[in-house]
C-alpha cells in the first residue's frame, strides 16, 4: 500500500538499511506521532546496485531477485518502524530509479521529506553534497536532513528551534515551519538575523558613521519584528527570542544552533544567482550543523 499523491498528512523517509537511515526513520516517527500523521518509507533501488547493506551479497543477482531482496528488507524496516511507534501508520515501498528522482517523486504532496545526512547512495560522506543538497534544493515540501547519531550533539532533543530570517519569503516560510515545530514539540524559538554594517565611505565623519550604523541596526531589528509579527499571533504559546547580530549568517546560525533540536532555513533568500537551487547560507548550515536541519521552500 502507498499513500496517494497530495496527501499532506504523510512524512516520507528515504531508507537504505544503514544505521543513519534508521536514525532518520526514528526522527520521522517521533514527528509523525506528534502531528498524527503517517510515515512512508521509500527505498530506491538501482540495477546494478551500489554496495549497500540492503543487498549484502546480492550484487551478483539478477534484477528481479534484487527487487525481491529490497522488498524483503523494506518489509523488515517497516515492521521495525511500526513496532517502535505503534500509533503511527507505517508503509514501505521500493521503487526502481536513482534516489534523488525517486524521493522527489515520492515526496510530491507530502508534509515533509526526511533523509539521513549520509548513507543514501554509494558516495558515503559526499552525500550531503549530492542527495541531501539536491533534495533540499528541489523538493516542493520542507526537507529535513538528520545527522548520524554520533554526529548529533547529545542532550539537544529538548533544545530550541533555531531559524534564520533575512526578509525574504523563504525566510518567512522557514519561520512558519519553525514556529509550528516548536509548538508541536513544546520548544522555544530563537530567531536569528545576521547583518553587516555597510562601510560609510572614507570621507564620512566618525559621528556620521555612527549615526548610519545605528539607523542600519534599527532597520534590521525592524525587519525581524515585521517578520515575526503574524507568526507570533498564530502561535502565542511559543516563546520567541530574537538575535539580531553582526556576523556571518552561517556562523550566527551554527552558533545559536549549538544546543538546538532543529535549525530551520529557507532554501533561498534575498539574494543570489537565480539558477541556484540552494543559497550559500542554506548550504553552509546544511554542511556544518550537528543537529537536524530543515530546509523550507517558499
Ligand atoms: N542574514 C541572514 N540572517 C539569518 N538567516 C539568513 C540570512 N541570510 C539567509 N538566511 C537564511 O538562509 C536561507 C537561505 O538564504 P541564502 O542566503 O542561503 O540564499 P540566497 O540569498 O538566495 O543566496 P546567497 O545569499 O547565497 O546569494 C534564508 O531563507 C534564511 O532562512
Ligand atoms: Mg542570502
Amino acid at each position: 500500500m502507498s499513500f496517494a499523491d497530495g496527501d499532506l498528512s504523510r512524512i516520507v523517509v528515504g531508507v537504505d538499511g544503514t544505521p543513519e537511515s534508521r536514525h532518520a526513520v526514528a526522527w520521522a516517527l517521533d514527528e509523525a506521532a506528534r502531528r498524527k500523521e503517517a510515515v512512508e518509507l521509500v527505498h530506491a533501488y538501482e540495477y546494478p546496485p551500489p554496495l549497500l547493506p540492503f543487498y549484502d551479497a546480492a550484487t551478483e543477482l539478477g534484477e528481479d531477485h534484487l527487487r525481491e531482496v529490497a522488498r524483503d528488507a523494506m518489509a523488515r524496516e517497516a515492521a521495525d518502524a511500526a513496532a517502535r511507534e505503534p500509533g503511527v501508520p507505517v508503509t514501505g515501498q521500493v521503487r526502481a530509479g536513482a534516489p534523488i528522482e525517486v524521493l522527489l517523486d515520492a515526496a510530491r504532496g507530502a508534509r515533509l521529506l526526511v533523509v539521513a545526512t549520509r548513507g543514501i547512495g554509494a558516495l558515503g560522506e559526499l552525500v550531503v553534497g549530492s542527495t541531501g543538497t539536491a533534495l533540499a534544493g528541489q523538493a516542493a515540501c520542507p526537507v529535513v536532513i538528520v545527522p548520524s547519531p554520533n554526529e548529533a550533539g547529545t542532550g539537544t532533543e529538548r533544545g530550541p528551534v533555531v531559524v534564520g530570517v533575512d526578509g525574504s519569503a523563504h525566510g518567512q516560510a522557514a519561520l512558519h515551519q519553525a514556529m509550528e515545530a516548536a509548538s508541536l514539540h513544546g520548544r522555544t524559538v530563537v530567531v536569528v538575523h545576521a547583518w553587516h554594517p555597510v562601510p560609510g565611505g572614507l570621507s564620512a565623519s566618525a559621528a556620521a558613521q555612527q549615526r548610519r550604523f545605528r539607523a542600519d541596526e534599527v532597520s534590521h531589528q525592524l525587519l525581524v519584528s515585521e517578520t515575526l509579527a503574524g507568526e507570533g499571533q498564530r502561535f502565542p504559546e511559543v516563546a520567541v527570542t530574537a538575535r539580531v547580530v553582526q556576523d556571518h549568517p552561517v556562523r550566527a546560525l551554527l552558533d545559536a544552533g549549538r544546543r538546538a533540536s532543529l535549525i530551520v532555513v529557507g532554501a533561498r533568500g534575498t539574494g543570489g544567482y537565480p539558477g541556484l537551487a540552494l543559497g550559500s547560507v542554506a548550504l553552509g548550515v546544511l554542511h556544518h550543523a550537528t543537529c537536524p536541519v530543515c530546509v523550507v521552500p517558499d
